[in-house]
């Protein structure tokens, strides 16, 4: 099958990486020509595990190659991918007018039969207005070819992109048309028969929405072991044994229970404004999902609050944030929570060092006045507090002596529970963590 992928990013560039390792005939296709030259000399525009290998194997195999050519790359597909952003407005709906901007140009380029897939995440009813643009734009054409808007979510995480996506938990693809759906099961044929994922076939807004749910109750999860935790401490239970206890049930699960200082990254936060927004733009009720977002932005105050108990005051007291990515495995740092508190901190008077084993350098938006460490001896130095906002496994590997041998005060608050509490006690460490007693 021959297919163009439209946005290189996280979303687009793996999903090209593994529709040419199973046999397809891939174009990846990006307005920023900067990336797409660097594309082009085999270099990542992010770090991903396992993404350049994969990338450069298909395109020495001759089945991947990038271009900034939007008239090529239309003509190329039976099937194209819109991978393109989709950020947040200040309202807290998303910004579709790049997912837009690609129907409309591929309706004004293709003169055959075309299916374009909504990957990028789009509220339901997304397709429905996309299709009706690119019939709009059509008909100014008159180019001749159909074309059939569908949908097909992608559930990738950062730090495991590559994994998630040549062996997926399922594949979901949302159709009008009966030639759509034919082509969409051809182009997963090879993932479904080889790890036998379930291959869920749907309508387009229900495809959409499967996306955005699935996302709102992952949120969730971690929400209501935030609250638990809090729960926990006061009543003194052990929030870890508590979850332990939960997952045992086949019908929870223990994945995604880890309570901790709450979710970032470029998906939950925005996709949950997003859900909201539809929500209570077609009327329903959104507090469930507002609570989420509240408990999120809580258990930030909740650890600055620890903090505070510890230092008493912030002027001229060090506090090193150990964690600048969202999550380990990843140099992506939007709404790290890890930077969130460091801001927090910083405006309250405190001198804050930030340490990240892989982040190069710390987005706009956290501000000025942060100091990025790559070092971790020299970033514990002299700290009067550290806070654990990532579990990296260098973070995990600190001993309570090389805190005590370097630290000017030992005040460890351990934002996601990396270390054993009875041993950084015993060793005189003041430590905190989250919803353990
Ligand atoms: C998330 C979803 O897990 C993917 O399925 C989805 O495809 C992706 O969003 C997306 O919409 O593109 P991702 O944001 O890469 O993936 O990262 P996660 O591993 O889900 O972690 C998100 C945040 O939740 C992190 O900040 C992590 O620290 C936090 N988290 C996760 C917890 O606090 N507790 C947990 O138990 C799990």
């Amino acid at each position: 099958m021959k297919i163009t992928i439209v946005g290189t990013g996280h979303v687009g560039l793996v999903s090209a990486g593994a529709l040419a390792s199973w046999g397809h005939e891939v174009m990846g296709m990006d307005d920023d020509a900067e990336k797409i030259a660097k594309l082009q000399a085999g270099d990542m525009p992010f770090f991903e595990p396992g993404l350049a290998d994969l990338v450069r194997e298909q395109v020495a195999a001759g089945r991947l190659r990038f271009t900034t050519d939007a008239v090529e790359s239309t003509r190329h597909a039976e099937v194209l991918f819109v991978c393109v952003g989709t950020p947040s407005l200040p309202g807290g709906g998303p910004n579709l007018s790049y997912v837009e901007a690609v129907g409309r140009r591929v309706a004004a380029l293709a003169d055959h039969d075309l299916v374009v897939v909504e990957k990028s995440t789009v509220p339901a009813q997304t397709g429905e207005r996309l299709r009706e643009i690119i019939e709009l734009e059509q008909s100014l054409h008159e180019l001749g070819g159909r074309i059939s808007v569908a949908s097909s979510p992608e559930f990738l995480r950062q730090g495991s992109a590559v994994q998630d996506t040549l062996y997926p938990d399922r594949i979901v693809i949302g159709y009008e048309d009966d030639w759509a759906g034919e082509r969409l099961r051809e182009v997963f044929a090879t993932v479904v028969t080889e790890t036998g994922c379930p291959l869920v076939e749907t309508d387009v807004a229900t495809a959409e929405l499967i996306k955005h749910a699935s996302n709102g109750y992952l949120a969730m999860r971690i929400s209501y072991v935030n609250n638990l935790a809090l729960l926990c401490e006061r009543v003194g239970a052990d929030v870890e044994t508590v979850t332990a206890g939960m997952g045992h049930d086949d019908r929870i699960g223990p994945q995604f229970l880890k309570a901790g200082i709450g979710y970032g990254g470029s998906c939950f936060p925005k996709d949950l404004d997003a859900f909201i927004y539809l929500n209570e733009e077609l009327g329903r009720d959104a507090t469930l999902l507002r609570s989420v977002r509240g408990t999120n932005m809580a258990m930030r105050a909740h650890v600055i609050e620890k903090l505070r108990q510890r230092l008493w005051n912030f002027e001229e007291k060090t506090i090193t944030i150990l964690g600048a990515a969202f999550k380990p495995g990843t140099d992506d740092t939007r709404e790290a929570p890890g930077l969130h508190i460091a801001g927090q901190l910083r405006d309250e008077g405190a001198t804050v060092r930030v340490y990240d084993p892989v982040v190069p350098e710390l987005p706009e938006w956290a501000g000025d006045g942060l100091t990025l460490m790559s070092d971790l001896d020299e970033a514990l130095s002299g700290a009067h507090a550290v806070l654990v906002a990532t579990e990296w496994p260098e973070v995990a590997a600190i001993t309570p002596e090389l805190l005590r041998e370097t630290m000017a005060y030992p005040i460890v608050v351990d934002g996601r529970n990396v270390f054993d509490s009875a041993t950084m006690r015993a060793a005189g460490i003041r430590y905190e963590s989250i919803g353990r007693p």
